[in-house]
């Protein structure tokens, strides 16, 4: 092996699973998105007949519950993925989060001012920090999304989700309320998007090692420092 040749250490950093989810969440948000900027400004509306069967916005809300609901399943798996996956770098990751020489590390490495800190989990903690934050806002918008769907469907699933949930409508102030929650949260979700794709791209520029393709592939690729005569 020639003297330039590198030697890199593959190593799996996402599982099937936690990539699946990963890809059922984006899209199932994607659409959360689109569909509930609909359902507060309703921009078309289906042609008027006299038979009243183009119920357009019904149908938004419909589509819109069921990816809720995928997502709010999907998110369950994730977070009980979290805490039982064999590979335990992404709980060293949360273990890293109050470490101040890291962070300072890490903004200096964004700022062009320095190398990447040496990092023991997959995410470094400002990358922690963001998907906290993320999980956090789909938490809100996932109770309020619930509080706004009991409202509309008062039977089965409805009816149980009301009696377990009242609590929380009222502690809000009211259904008015929890509906300006959940379309702020979806402002705040809007803004996290463009950043965190940004941060995946300047990444992969930055050190080319597999980790925006770990996503897809899994597998994340780190170059052995070996010594060569
Ligand atoms: C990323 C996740 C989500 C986003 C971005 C989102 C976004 C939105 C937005 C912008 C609205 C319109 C609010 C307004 O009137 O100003 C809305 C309405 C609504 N959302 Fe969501 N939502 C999400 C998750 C959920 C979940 C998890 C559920 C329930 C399981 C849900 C159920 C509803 C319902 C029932 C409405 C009201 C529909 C109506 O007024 O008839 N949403 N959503």
């Amino acid at each position: 092996m020639g003297s330039k040749d590198k030697i890199f250490m593959r190593t799996m950093t996402f599982s099937p699973l936690v990539r699946l989810f990963h890809w059922i969440r984006a899209f199932s948000i994607f659409f959360l998105i689109f569909s509930g900027f609909y359902l507060a400004y309703p921009f078309l509306t289906p042609e008027v007949s006299a038979t009243p069967t183009n119920f357009l916005y019904a149908s938004f809300r419909s589509f819109h519950v069921m990816a809720g609901f995928l997502l709010i399943c999907v998110s369950f798996f994730r977070l009980y993925l979290f805490f039982t996956s064999k590979s335990k770098s992404e709980r060293v990751s949360a273990s890293e989060l109050f470490n101040m020489k890291i962070w300072i590390g890490q903004i200096k490495n964004y700022l062009f001012l320095g190398a990447h800190p040496h990092i023991k989990g997959v995410y470094n903690p400002i990358q922690f920090f963001a998907y906290l934050t993320l999980a956090i806002l789909v938490l809100i918008v996932s109770l309020t999304g619930v509080i706004l769907y009991y409202h509309v469907y008062h039977d089965g699933l409805g009816g149980i989700l009301g009696a377990i949930f009242k609590w929380l409508e009222v502690a809000l102030g009211g259904l008015a309320n929890v509906r300006v929650l959940h379309h702020i949260t979806t402002w705040a979700i809007v803004l996290f998007i463009p950043v965190h794709v940004y941060m995946v791209v300047w990444n992969a520029i930055k050190h080319p090692d597999g980790g925006a393709d770990s996503i897809v592939g899994g597998f994340r690729y780190q170059e052995i420092k070996a010594k060569h005569k």
